[in-house]
């Protein structure tokens, strides 16, 4: 079977929406046409400042939220990526073939180092594609589902694999994004031309899957949408109702031509409380599924350790092979 791969970092204190729609749905989706790889990125969280008990915290919520979104440890390996070394290994090979120019060209990084100004920013926020680049590499992924704002990364996973192999023969299989379009950009309910992202200043436009039902109502109703009245999906003219137009479509599995032709005469009003009831329900359901999971540390441990032990039978004799083709002596 070919190969999915994807991850998640635990750097709030609950996935939102946007991860949800444009990676966990995914994740889901192919775990039976793929053999799937899915983890906790606890080493890039650490790329900027950070509590070390919050990110113990956090990555239980993480794995909780993943496993709550359908992910299925039965079919896929599901685990954290500081308990598989080979990925921190694969790394430091990978900065030396990479261009310090090269790097600099992410616009995550960009915009992330930009935000604090960027002497404050870290090496390892500079470094972090490349790690992601050995997240997906070490085990010769075929498919690595994300959102939009991945496409870069994955673009230079590729780039490095293809490097790789040239300079020191066929090692690496080039990986390609799964980015499926209608949900590959969930945009802030408060300013919906900005994506959902957990670093946004307010949460008042961001659904985090931690919410309360009452909670979620109430964000989707004070959506921001534009003063006209027509439910159409128009992205450029109306990006509120169509941000909400995308979420209804994705929760619901009807198309949004249909959605459409059903809200017709109606105001926006109408489409938000509608929305809202469902997404109120939707998160209701996940919370109640997310805390008994967390209630039981000792599975979620047990689960984590049997991910990991799958993740590295594969990933050791990438590394492995890495090393040959690199010209390292290896221990007899
Ligand atoms: P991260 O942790 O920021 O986001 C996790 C996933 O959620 C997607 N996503 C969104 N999709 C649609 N609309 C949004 N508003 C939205 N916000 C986030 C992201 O595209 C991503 O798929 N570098 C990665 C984590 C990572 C990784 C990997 C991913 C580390 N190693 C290897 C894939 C393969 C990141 O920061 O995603």
């Amino acid at each position: 079977r070919p190969r999915a791969l994807s991850g998640a970092q635990p750097t709030a204190d609950s996935y939102h929406l946007g991860n949800y729609f444009g990676a966990f749905r995914q994740w889901v989706a192919l775990q039976d046409e793929f053999e799937a790889f899915y983890f906790i990125p606890d080493l890039h969280a650490i790329t900027v400042d950070y509590d070390p008990a919050l990110l113990r915290e956090r990555t239980y919520i993480a794995a909780a939220q993943m496993l709550a979104s359908g992910v299925d440890p039965a079919r896929s390996a599901l685990f954290v990526q500081s308990h598989v070394p080979e990925h921190a290994q694969l790394a430091w090979i990978l900065n030396g073939i990479t261009g310090f120019g090269e790097a600099g060209r992410m616009t995550q990084f960009k915009d992330k180092s930009a935000k604090n100004g960027s002497d404050n920013a870290s090496v390892g926020l500079f470094t972090y594609p490349i790690l992601m680049a050995a997240d997906i590499l070490i085990y010769q992924a075929d498919k690595v589902p994300v959102g939009e704002d991945q496409r870069q990364h994955v673009e230079l996973t590729r780039n490095l694999a293809q490097r790789f192999n040239h300079r020191f023969g066929p090692t690496f299989t080039v990986p390609e994004a799964h980015i499926v379009k209608a949900t590959a950009k969930i945009y802030d309910l408060q300013d919906p031309t900005s994506k959902m992202s957990g670093s946004n200043a307010s949460h008042a436009g961001v659904v985090d899957l931690t919410d309360t039902p009452k909670q979620v109502a109430k964000k989707v109703r004070s959506a921001v949408t534009d003063s006209g009245t027509e439910i159409v999906y128009d992205l450029a003219a109306k990006p509120g109702i169509a941000n909400l137009l995308s979420i209804y479509s994705a929760l619901t599995g009807r198309e949004i031509a249909e959605i459409v032709a059903e809200y017709e005469g109606q105001q926006y009003g109408h489409l938000k409380v509608a929305l809202g009831d469902l997404l109120a329900e939707f998160v209701g359901t996940f919370g109640d599924r997310t805390r008994e999971l967390l209630d039981d540390r000792a599975e979620l441990d047990r689960i984590l350790a049997a991910g990991a032990e799958r993740a590295r039978e594969v990933a050791a004799p990438t590394l492995e092979l890495v090393y040959e083709r690199s010209g390292f002596v290896r221990p007899v």
